[in-house]
């Protein structure tokens, strides 16, 4: 199975085709990273990049290193591991194209089993990877395995009982990365459950709509025309629990 996961990302760079820059450029990495973080506006404000200068950071699932690129610039030594080989070639280039090859190191490897000593890590960081692999427990009982005493583990997964899952149904509108070898989901019981070998779980449903260049036609009306304001007007603590996305931050 893992070889199949491994196949699946080593050809479809997520988010590729949200840019027309020749792949690996500059222009490329920017236009990724634009992108990410205009649609995931709640991710810099719930991650602090700058946040962890010094600190021994190892991102699993590291895909292009956009996430990767933030924190190094914050200062921490970053480690990124990625099962898809073509994904960490090109995280290797985003750092070295903006002078921070220096303090990465980046890894083909797999998260169910990291080559890493136990305790050599204060933050571990997986966004969007969990859902993904094979045994996702066991990827978490290695990221809880690496981390210091007192380090903090962040995740992030796909929330079944959310706004997005709910839509995709009626709309007939297929999740991203739906053909992928494994896509799971989880109610926030049971990621809970999921991260109970972590001392302290704090878990924040975030991804709420906003407008989207995915649709076009009778959907982009439907979509970005009614649903983003509806939901939106909708006081945000009466919906959180629909957040398309589970954060979690974990202390060991
Ligand atoms: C949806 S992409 C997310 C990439 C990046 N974290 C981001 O948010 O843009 C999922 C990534 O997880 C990686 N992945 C899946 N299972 C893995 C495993 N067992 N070990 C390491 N990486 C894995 C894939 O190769 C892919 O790059």
């Amino acid at each position: 199975m893992l070889d199949a996961i491994a196949a699946y990302w080593n050809e479809r760079i997520h988010d590729l085709e949200m840019t027309d820059a020749p792949v690996g450029t500059l222009q490329f990495f920017d236009d990724l990273d634009d992108y990410r973080f205009d649609k995931l506006r709640y991710l810099p404000a719930l991650v602090d990049f700058s946040g962890f200068p010094d600190k021994r950071l190892l991102e699993v699932g590291c895909g292009i290193g956009t996430d990767l690129v933030r924190f190094a610039r914050g200062g921490a030594q970053v480690t990124g591991v990625d099962l898809a080989p073509q994904s960490i070639a090109l995280a290797r280039l985003n750092l070295e194209l903006r002078g921070l090859a220096g303090q990465a190191d980046l890894r083909v490897g797999n998260g169910e089993a990291l080559p890493f000593d136990d305790a050599q890590f204060d933050v571990t960081y997986a966004h969007g990877v969990l859902q993904y692999t094979h045994d996702a427990r066991r990827m978490v009982e290695e990221c809880r395995r690496v981390l210091a005493p007192g380090g903090l583990a962040i995740f992030m997964v796909y929330n079944r009982v959310s706004w997005l899952n709910a839509m995709s149904t009626v709309m007939g509108v297929g999740l991203e990365h739906a053909d992928a070898p494994v896509l799971n989901k989880y109610s926030i019981p049971e990621f809970e459950r999921l991260l109970q070998g972590f001392s302290d779980v704090r878990i924040v449903p975030e991804r709420f709509p906003v407008k989207s260049r995915l649709h076009t036609g009778w959907k982009a009306v439907a979509f970005n025309g009614v649903f983003v304001g509806t939901f939106n007007a909708i006081p945000r603590a009466w919906v959180r629990r629909f957040g398309w996305h589970l954060m979690a931050f974990c202390r060991s």
